[in-house]
């Protein structure tokens, strides 16, 4: 009778070759829509905040991936990831499952257009976000490299509701409660939070906040100037979109890691 095969013989045998295999350390769920999740980091593994990596998982037989912006910032020994649930996503429906200790791949080239190299140097540097759309800015504004190259940071994140701006809040309470970058970013990050579907202090798209003017008058500073600001987008193509006409339209040019410009847009998430 042959010995019956071991499950970590099983489980090993099915990981593809050349992907890294990682261990879940945490899930924390925000709503029934959004989900965080951290992971462990290969000692090998180098990228710079903002770059987004090919998260999977084996789906049966066959490993499914999606690009996924790395949440934590390059310094950070854990990986973190910020994601939608998706009811019948190839991924997601099965990612949201994922509990501590089990496996998840990752391809091994990180890369993507939403980093400081891809920036000429300015005075002021927004990060415009819907959504998940948060997660690329979760890491850079926890790399100190962001402070050094801006005086300010603004953080725009709308959502449809209240409850999705969560993660963001609990980014700028883990930065002003972190012992080195709390000194780091000081007085430096402002965070502007938008809801469009429900009662909110600060309500609207981002796009009409730019256009009516409100953005600038809440944050008390002057409009977009291509002299001093700088721009990062990340949201839905219709929001890019957008927001990128707004920028074109205030005079800024659009950027690649090959020719840095005034801003740039991470295309890789939408479909
Ligand atoms: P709205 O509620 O008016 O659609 P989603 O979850 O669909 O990606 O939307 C996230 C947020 O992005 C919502 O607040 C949504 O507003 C907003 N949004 C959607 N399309 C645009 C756009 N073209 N420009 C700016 N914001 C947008």
């Amino acid at each position: 009778m042959n010995a019956p095969a071991k499950t970590e013989d099983f489980v090993a045998a099915k990981i593809p070759d050349g992907v890294y295999a990682e261990t879940v350390l945490s899930v924390d769920h925000y709503t029934d829509r959004l989900f965080r999740f951290r992971m462990t980091r290969p000692s090998g593994f180098r990228f710079r905040s903002g770059e987004f990596a090919m998260i999977g998982l084996m789906v049966g037989e066959k490993p499914v991936y999606r690009a996924y912006s790395i949440a934590s910032p390059a310094w950070d020994e854990e990986l973190e990831f910020f994601s939608i649930k998706v009811p019948d996503g190839p991924l997601t429906s099965h990612l949201q499952m994922i509990k501590p200790g089990d496996t998840v791949l990752m391809r091994k080239k990180p890369t993507g257009t939403l980093v400081l190299d891809a920036l000429t140097p300015g005075k002021r540097l927004y990060m415009f976000s819907t959504g998940t759309g948060i997660a690329p800015f979760a890491s850079l504004i926890r790399d100190p490299d962001t402070y050094d190259m801006f005086e300010e940071v603004i953080l725009t994140h709308s959502c449809r509701e209240v409850a999705e701006l969560k993660y963001g809040f609990d980014l700028m309470e883990e930065i002003r409660s972190h012992e080195f970058l709390s000194e780091i970013v000081g007085t430096k990050l402002k965070h502007y939070p938008t809801v469009t579907r429900e009662a909110y202090p600060y309500q609207g798209r981002i796009t009409d906040l730019m256009e009516n003017g409100k953005l600038y008058t809440d944050l008390g500073v002057p409009p977009l100037d291509p002299a001093v600001d700088r721009g990062m987008i990340c949201g839905s193509a219709a929001m890019l979109k957008d927001t990128k006409a707004l920028l074109e339209k205030a005079g800024l040019n659009e950027g690649a890691n090959s020719k840095p410009a005034e801003f740039v847009i991470e295309r890789a998430f939408v479909g």
